[in-house]
């Protein structure tokens, strides 16, 4: 049986024969609040196991350096182990979410460049807004590495949204987390899926993320099937 090193709101890590690299489980379960609303869904894992791998083969062949190595099995998949940095990296294509709650602007109204953001991750203070001389107040990171931060987050972007905009999706804004492999390069990890993307439909703007979750507005299932199989159809 192999070791659980760690279980999250809808993923489980566990040890592999090789200590830096990690097993992740999807689990077939959805959060909202924090973790504090917490759901069984059917086939979420498989669904969105798969969207984060064919993300992830995607970013590596832009050259994009990451924490994936492989697919497993329709729900897991095998990574580098990392040393996190505690910081959630927003990007923001077009309003929505707490930015458009916090600044009262229009859905989906577009900007002139994408918008950066960061969070502290703490489920205890609620993972905060934090700004570039907090983070260094709080040695979070280093002045070059918030800066190598901020233009991979952006290459991402770029990548993200030509592959999403082949699928007929609009990449309304998404989170990423970054950290450190075993030889101490930065490198992206953690999941990319409707769970940490906010998508619409590039002409009905239906949502396909988990906003239909948070907002109780229909089957969280529907949006992500069609994501997996949008994107499916644009890398073949
Ligand atoms: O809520 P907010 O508008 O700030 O979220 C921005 C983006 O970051 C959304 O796509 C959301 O799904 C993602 N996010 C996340 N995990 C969090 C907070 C936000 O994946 N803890």
């Amino acid at each position: 049986m192999a070791t659980l090193i760690n279980e999250g709101k809808a993923k489980q890590l566990f040890e592999t024969d090789d200590e830096n690299v990690i097993r992740v489980h999807y689990l077939n379960q959805a959060t909202a609040l924090n973790g504090k609303r917490k759901e069984h869904v059917d086939d979420k894992g498989i669904v969105n196991n798969q969207i984060d791998c064919l993300i992830y083969n995607y970013l590596g062949q832009q050259g994009i350096p990451t924490h994936f190595i492989k697919q497993l099995s329709e729900s897991d998949q095998l990574v580098k182990k990392m040393t996190m940095l505690p910081l959630e990296v927003v990007i923001r294509n077009r309003a929505s979410g707490s930015f458009q709650r916090k600044f009262d602007t229009e859905y989906l109204a577009s900007f002139d460049e994408p918008v950066q953001e960061f969070f502290y991750k703490s489920d205890r203070l609620d993972d905060p807004f934090i700004n570039d001389s907090q983070i260094h107040a709080l040695k979070i990171a280093t002045k070059d590495q918030l800066k190598l931060v901020r233009e991979q987050a952006l290459k991402v972007n770029d990548a993200l949204q030509a592959l999403f905009d082949k699928a007929g999706i609009t990449l309304v804004d998404f989170k990423l987390e970054f950290g450190f492999d075993a030889d101490g390069n930065l490198i992206l990890g953690d999941e990319i899926s409707p769970d940490s993307c906010r998508l619409v439909d590039a002409k009905t703007h239906d949502s396909l993320d988990k906003d239909v979750f948070r907002k109780h507005t229909g089957d969280v299932m529907t949006g992500y099937r069609t994501v997996l199989a949008r994107l499916q159809t644009t890398v073949q």
